[in-house]
């Protein structure tokens, strides 16, 4: 994402930066569950030091695979993916894996409140043990005009609806990131509207497609991707997929997502990728495929038209596409 100041579709720094490839993920993840602050750690040394800690969710990747989500182009390396990422409470530049380190994934706690039958705090494992997992794959395109496609694990956003039991006034699901500067420096800058929130109308919420993702190539999700819990929703551009949540508030008014808060002219509700219609400052028609060197015609609807394109009938005055 950018406003001004950067070209986010420029060449991936992470293409000529293998600094992070070292990083054992499991490690990091387990060093999340006992509290080490890692930003001062030198990595080789904090991931022998956890090694031996496994994460609690991990014994349940890879989940089984739909086959019903097939794609029409090679899965993006693992490595590509964990050294390009968006997470602007770690960093504004696209190489945060070091950083994004710092984020403690256990205990995580999800609040659900707004127009529910009873408002409840539920911890991630509790969450998981009831959600039926699955893997997904899917395209993920970027406003940036970049795209990759990932191999996301989770349970359908539908089911964990009907989980929270929303009244029948709740039209819109509501999403929010985690607040807490002292575990991600980002959020101490001014420049932005923290915490990170987006939202979704409840019949978004609960298509087919909208995923809550809880692991991503086979294993618990990365923390720089979003851990331990995020959104895809790969008909709509990458920034409507909120990162590490940690509140779902039921409600009747479109919430304010915080690029919209920042910058409506460029960054709206519906955010639907349309290839016809550019962003203010460059071309949607095309993007790059990141690990490939290659681009290619971006789709409608990411590809996604059959399952989402319905929902939109009727609301042709509104901004869909941006
Ligand atoms: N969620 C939070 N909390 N913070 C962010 O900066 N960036 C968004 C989205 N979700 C972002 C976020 C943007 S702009 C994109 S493109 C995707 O996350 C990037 O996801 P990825 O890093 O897994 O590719």
């Amino acid at each position: 994402m950018n406003v001004i100041r950067r070209r986010g579709w420029e060449i991936p720094e992470s293409c000529a930066t293998p600094e992070h490839l070292f990083f054992n993920r499991r490690a990091f993840l387990a060093a999340a569950g006992t509290g080490i602050a890692l930003a001062g750690l030198p990595a080789g040394a904090m991931a022998q030091r956890v090694a031996d800690i496994p994460d609690p969710s991990e014994s349940l990747y890879p989940a089984k695979n739909n086959p019903k989500y097939v794609l029409d182009r090679d899965m993006t390396p693992e490595k590509v993916n964990l050294n390009y990422n968006n997470f602007y409470e770690y960093s504004t530049s696209k190489s945060l894996a070091r950083e994004a380190q710092q984020l403690r994934v256990r205990p995580w706690m999800v609040k659900i409140d707004g127009m529910v039958e009873k408002p409840q705090q539920i911890a991630i494992d509790d969450l998981l043990k009831q959600m039926p997992l699955e893997e997904r794959l899917y395209r993920h395109r970027c406003v940036e005009a970049w795209g990759m496609a990932v191999p996301w694990s989770g349970f359908p956003l539908a089911e964990f609806v009907k989980f929270c039991k929303p009244l029948s006034g709740a039209k819109y699901l509501k999403m929010e990131t985690f607040n807490d500067p002292k575990m991600a420096p980002g959020q101490g800058s001014p420049l932005y509207p923290w915490p990170y929130v987006e939202g979704l109308t409840m019949a978004e919420a609960t298509n087919e497609l909208a995923f809550l993702v809880t692991g991503a190539y086979g294993k618990p999700v990365a923390k720089q991707m979003g851990a331990p819990l995020r959104l895809a929703v790969p008909w709509k551009y990458g920034f409507k997929s909120i990162k590490s949540i940690v509140r779902f508030s039921f409600v009747d008014k479109q919430p304010k997502g915080l690029w919209e808060a920042i910058q409506s002219s460029e960054y709206g509700f519906w955010a639907n990728v349309n290839p016809q219609v550019p962003h203010p400052r460059w071309s949607q028609a095309s993007e790059e495929v990141l690990g490939t060197g290659d681009r290619r015609p971006t789709l409608m609807f990411n590809g996604y038209g059959e399952q989402v394109a319905e929902m939109y009938k009727g609301l042709e005055k509104e901004r869909l596409w941006a």
